[in-house]
Parts: C-alpha cells; structure tokens; sequence
C-alpha cells in the first residue's frame, strides 16, 4: 500500500527529507525504464533495512499530456503507483493563467492532446495551429493537415478575432509550420491574424513550458527540444523586426515550477505531520546540468529547505565533462543517488 497518508504508516515515514525525481534521462531515456529506476523507488518505498518510506515527487520538463493521463504511464512503466500529487510537469504552473487570457494559441505535442491539457487547466478558448490552418492553408505553404487533424481541428473564422496569449505546452511536432504561426502573431497587431504591426511592440506574450535546448532520448547524442525552437524564434523576430522578442520559460530551471514544487511538498508535509514548513532537504536527482543542476542550486539560495543536487550520467550529462553547473554529488544512476541521500540521512 503507497497510501502516505494512512494513519498506521506514518512512523515509517522520513519526516525531514524527500526526493525529487528529473524524469527524462534519469528514470526513462527514449521509451524504456533505465534499470535502476525501479529498484530506487522500491528503496523509497520501504523495501530497505529499516522499513522506512522516502517520499519523492517528479518534476520533469517535458509535456504533451494531462497530468493524470502521464501518471498512470509512469505506473505501469516504474511499477509503483505514481500520483498527480506528486507529478509537476513544464506546463503545470502555466494552470495558473488559465483565467488571465481567453483566446490563447496553444502549440505542440501529439495530435489534439494540448488542447485538452489546456482545457483541464481551465482555458476557455484553446485554438491549436492546425485551427489556423484549416482556416486557411496558405498560413503554412508546406504544410498538409492529415485527414485525422483536419477534422479534429475546429473550424473557426480567425479574421476578427484576437490572440491574446501563446503557449509552447510540448515539443513541437512541425517547427517549420508553427514557428511560421507563432511569428506571424508575435509581429501582429495584438494577436490578429493577417496583420502587421508597425511598431512590434502589441504581439501577444510567448511562454515555454521550458528551456531545455537538447534532452536525452533513446539515440546516442541528444537531441533539439523546445529551447532550441525558442532561440531559432527569437532569431528570427530579431531578423525580421531588428528588436528583441521578451519570452518567459517555464519548467526547471525556473523559479516559478520551484515555487509550485514546493507548495505540493508543504501540502503533503501539512496532511501527513499537520506541519505546513516544507521539508528540511530535498535530494534533487537529474541529468542536465543547464536546467536540473543550476535550478535546483540556484532555488537552493532562495528555499528554506536544502536543495542538494545530485548529476546521474544516464542522460544529458556527458560523463568525464566538466558540467556547466555543478551538482553537489555526481553519480552513475539513479539508484547511487537514493543509496547515497538515504545513508547521508542516516
Ligand atoms: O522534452 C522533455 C525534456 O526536455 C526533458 O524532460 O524529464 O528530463 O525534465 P526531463
Ligand atoms: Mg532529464
């Protein structure tokens, strides 16, 4: 039973320390369990000398779908139940804008699937690229809707309509047809489709839902994600307007998905002790040092909670490399890392 919040377990409980769990590169890399994940959570889970439970939380960049739907893929792939209580993705805190903008353009991941994540969070009016292109093909000379996203793109008149936000939710699957939309609205007149600014400064706001500019997946070199589209996005609004675009990303190593990891760590510190502090130290395990390593190092400074990081070289990370930021302990995989954090609590 992984119920934390049963009564008679709660002396098994690790009270003053939990885990935080990168995803891609140090659990999953391309599909597939790296081995020594599901023997870690086992170890966090009580399956150790002294029967105690570690909790843990993930907090992974990537995205695409809801947070329940990514849930129950990260249980049957870890073998250990895995709640959206303890998930944070890159696009979670972008929940919190859901009532700041109404018509927002929604970018990335597979067929419709962003649209519903943006819908759950409570979005009212999610327009998709495919949206843009139903209306009117010539927005993507290149680009041909297949019969299934032809008609599950909606059809709509965008001609008075305004954009009033853009959101990268996932990697996108077609960056020539997307940074083509995304640029037209970035240099429009507040949003609107067909039109020009003069002065570029009424374009709606960009946000990421992170900045990973590579990430670690089943090839042998790692490969572009959504912060190698959002620097080819700012070169080209720099060519083509000659004035800088302002993009706000999302994900680690940002402050803002620190803050939200937090509040759900002091949530469950509040149901389980009734003590609302957050925990005194938060072993932070991942395998990029530009995003895992420096955000967990950097929220180090502002947290009252420790945040020690922890670099696996099972992903991102290449082994004998001097990392671009330096983790407090590095180590071949995730399983070193909570052998390693539960004997320092010891
Ligand atoms: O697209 C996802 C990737 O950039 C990183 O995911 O789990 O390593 O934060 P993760
Ligand atoms: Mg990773």
């Amino acid at each position: 039973d992984d119920d934390l919040s049963d009564d008679s377990q709660i002396s098994n409980v690790a009270e003053d320390y939990v885990f935080g769990f990168d995803i891609d590169g140090v659990l999953i890399r391309g599909g597939h369990v790296i081995p020594e994940a599901k023997e870690a959570l086992r170890l966090l889970n009580g399956e150790n000398e002294e029967g105690i439970k570690v909790p843990y939380i993930f907090l992974t960049n990537g995205g695409g779908k809801t947070e329940q739907e990514r849930c129950l893929d990260l249980t049957k792939q870890l073998d250990v139940a895995v709640s959206p209580e303890q998930f944070i993705c890159g696009h979670t805190p972008m929940s919190e804008m859901a009532t700041q903008y109404e018509t927002v353009l929604v970018v990335g991941g597979e067929g419709e699937k962003c649209r519903h994540v943006a819908e759950n969070y409570g979005f009212k009016d999610v327009i998709t690229p495919g949206d843009l292109i139903k209306w009117k093909p010539s927005v993507c000379p290149f680009r041909k809707l297949t019969d299934e996203e032809y008609t599950n793109s909606r059809t709509r008149d965008f001609t008075n309509m305004n954009i009033e936000a853009i959101f990268v939710f996932a990697d996108s699957r077609d960056w020539a047809s997307d940074a083509q939309i995304i640029l037209e609205l970035l240099m429009s007149k507040e949003g609107r489709m067909s039109t020009v600014s003069e002065t570029f400064d009424e374009g709606p706001p960009i946000f990421f839902a992170h900045n990973d500019v590579v990430w670690s997946t089943a090839y042998d070199l790692t490969r572009y994600g959504m912060g190698a589209l959002r620097i080819m996005i700012e070169a080209l609004y720099k060519e083509s307007t000659g004035k800088s675009i302002d993009v706000t990303s999302y994900g680690k190593p940002s402050k803002a998905t620190f803050d939200y990891a937090t509040r759900v760590l002091q949530q469950w510190r509040k149901d389980l002790f009734s003590d609302p502090a957050p925990p005194q130290t938060v072993y932070f395990v991942g395998d990029t040092p530009e995003s895992d390593i420096r955000g967990s190092n950097e929220y180090d400074k502002h947290s009252e909670s420790d945040w020690f990081s922890i670099l696996v070289e099972t992903g991102v990370y290449e082994p004998g490399t001097e990392p671009r930021y330096k983790p407090k302990k590095t180590v071949a995989n995730v399983l070193e890392a909570v052998k390693f954090g539960m004997e320092r609590e010891r």
